[in-house]
């Protein structure tokens, strides 16, 4: 039998990209939900939380800097833009408030599941309307999807080094991106 070529695999466009990252988190926060209730998985949660806080950040990043700046340009939908904007900047503060918990602190599995489920809600509707406008739209989704790649690689290497927090990051002029109050 023929030894199977290693033909390298397509680079993603945008929406397979950003599909994959969705994917990738659903399924850490099921993993987080099948060991609710059990006593001795505290570790495991955190290094779960980790995970999602540190994935979700990233890809929070690329849409805010990219993604939606595109896609608003593209279509006429001010209101799902700014929802997805209030959606995201919801999700932020309770991954602010989930870096400094501990799995057993009061409320910790609370604020997991609460951020899951409006995740969840967020997923969907970027899968399907925001999907189908930018399928629509005529937007060049294989170049998109190599700029998010590239703003992925960066973010990666900066978060790596072990100098460097996530509140460290400087985020790129983000377009319309909603502005966080002052602390
Ligand atoms: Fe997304």
């Amino acid at each position: 039998m023929d030894k199977p070529h290693n033909k390298p695999a397509p680079a993603p466009d945008a929406l397979e990209l950003l599909k994959a990252d969705h994917d990738k988190v659903k399924s850490l926060f099921r993993e987080f939900d099948n060991l609710r209730g059990s006593d001795d998985a505290d570790q495991r949660k955190g290094e779960l939380v980790d995970e999602i806080c540190y994935e979700l950040t990233v890809h929070t990043m690329i849409e805010d800097e990219i993604f939606y700046p595109v896609l608003r340009s593209f279509i006429e939908d001010d209101d799902l833009m700014d929802e997805a904007d209030v959606e995201h900047a919801g999700a932020r503060e309770l991954i602010s408030q989930l870096e400094v918990m501990y799995p057993g602190d009061d409320h910790y599995d609370a604020t997991v599941t609460v951020l899951g489920e409006e995740i969840a809600h967020h997923i969907e509707k970027e899968e399907t309307d925001m999907f189908d406008a930018a399928r629509r739209a005529g937007i060049d989704l294989d170049d998109l999807g190599e700029q998010l790649a590239a703003r992925k690689d960066e973010l990666d290497e900066d978060l790596s080094s072990p100098a460097t927090s996530i509140d460290a990051i400087e985020p790129r002029d983000m377009g319309r991106r909603m502005q966080r109050p002052p602390n």
